[in-house]
C-alpha cells in the first residue's frame, strides 16, 4: 500500500470539483439521504441549543441540516474547495455556523462539545486514531460521539453486486486503500474502529446498520436492491466516560 499522509489524502479531498460539492448540497446523496441522515439525527436527538463539532464536515450539509435543527454548530474541514464552499454557503444564508480549516489530527482548542459527529471521515485518514482521540477530547464528560463509515464487513458492496449479483471479497483483515472519484479511503476491519473507541474510554451507545426500504430501492439506481439486504453503512454512538 502507498504510504499516504494525511496532508497528501487532504489535498485529494480539497480538490473536489464545484459541481460535485453542488449536487450534495441539501442532504448528502441517495445513500445519504435514505441510510445515513435519517438514523445519525436519530442517535443525536434533540440538538437544539446543543453544542455540536461536525468533524470533518465537507461541503457542510450536515452541519446545515443540523444548525437548522437549532444546534450550535463547528465544523472543522481541512479540504480547501470544501471548506470555501461551506463557507460561502454559510455566507450566503448565515446559520450560525463556525467552519474552522484544520486537520482534525492537529485541532486548535475549540471548547467542549455536548455532542460530535464525524460522518464518512475517518476512513479518509491515514492518520485516524489521532483523529478519533480529537474528537472524543473534544466532548464535555457524557458527551455523544457518533461516527459513520461504509461498513467494514461489505466495502464495495454496490459495484460487487453490480457485477455479480452477490457480495463478493477476498479480503477483509488487511488495511487496503479504496480509490474514489474524488478522494481516497482506507479500508481497516470493524474491531479496528470499535477497539479504539472502548480504549479511549467510550460507553457504546448503539451500532446501526440501517438497510434500504424495498420500495424506495425500485425507484432508485440499478444494483441498489444490495442495500435492501446488506448493510452498507455502520453507525455508532458511543458516550465519552
Ligand atoms: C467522504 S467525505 C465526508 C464529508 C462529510 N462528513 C459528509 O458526510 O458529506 C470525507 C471528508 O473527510 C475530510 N478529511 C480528510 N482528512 C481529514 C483530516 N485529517 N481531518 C479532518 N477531515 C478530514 C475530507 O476533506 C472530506 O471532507
Amino acid at each position: 500500500m502507498t504510504q499516504w499522509t494525511n496532508d497528501a489524502a487532504i489535498r485529494r479531498w480539497g480538490a473536489m470539483p464545484r459541481v460535485v460539492l453542488e449536487t450534495m448540497e441539501q442532504d448528502g446523496d441517495f445513500a445519504k439521504r435514505h441510510l445515513v441522515n435519517p438514523v445519525l439525527l436519530r442517535m443525536l436527538g434533540d440538538v437544539r441549543g446543543r453544542r455540536v463539532l461536525d468533524a470533518g464536515s465537507g461541503n457542510g450539509y450536515l452541519s446545515r441540516m443540523l444548525a437548522e435543527r437549532g444546534a450550535q454548530v463547528v465544523g472543522v474541514e481541512p479540504g480547501q474547495a470544501l471548506f470555501d464552499f461551506a463557507v460561502e454557503k454559510e455566507t450566503e444564508q448565515p446559520r450560525g455556523i463556525r467552519y474552522v480549516q484544520a486537520d482534525l489530527c492537529d485541532l486548535p482548542d475549540l471548547g467542549s462539545f455536548d455532542a460530535v459527529v464525524a460522518s464518512m471521515v475517518l476512513p479518509a485518514i491515514p492518520d485516524w486514531a489521532p483523529a478519533m482521540r480529537a474528537c472524543v477530547s473534544a466532548l464535555a464528560p457524557g458527551g455523544l460521539f457518533v461516527f459513520t463509515v461504509n461498513h467494514p464487513c461489505f466495502e464495495q458492496l454496490w459495484p460487487s453486486w453490480r457485477e455479480h449479483g452477490e457480495y463478493r471479497t477476498r479480503r477483509y483483515l488487511a488495511e487496503y486503500e479504496i480509490e474514489g472519484p474524488h478522494g481516497v479511503d482506507f479500508h481497516r476491519p470493524l474491531s479496528t474502529y470499535l477497539n479504539e473507541l472502548a480504549g479511549l474510554g467510550c460507553r457504546l451507545r448503539e451500532i446501526a446498520e440501517p438497510g434500504l426500504d424495498p420500495a424506495v430501492a425500485e425507484v432508485g439506481p440499478e444494483g441498489i436492491d444490495a442495500y435492501v439486504h446488506l448493510p452498507n453503512f455502520l453507525l455508532v454512538a458511543a458516550e465519552r466516560g
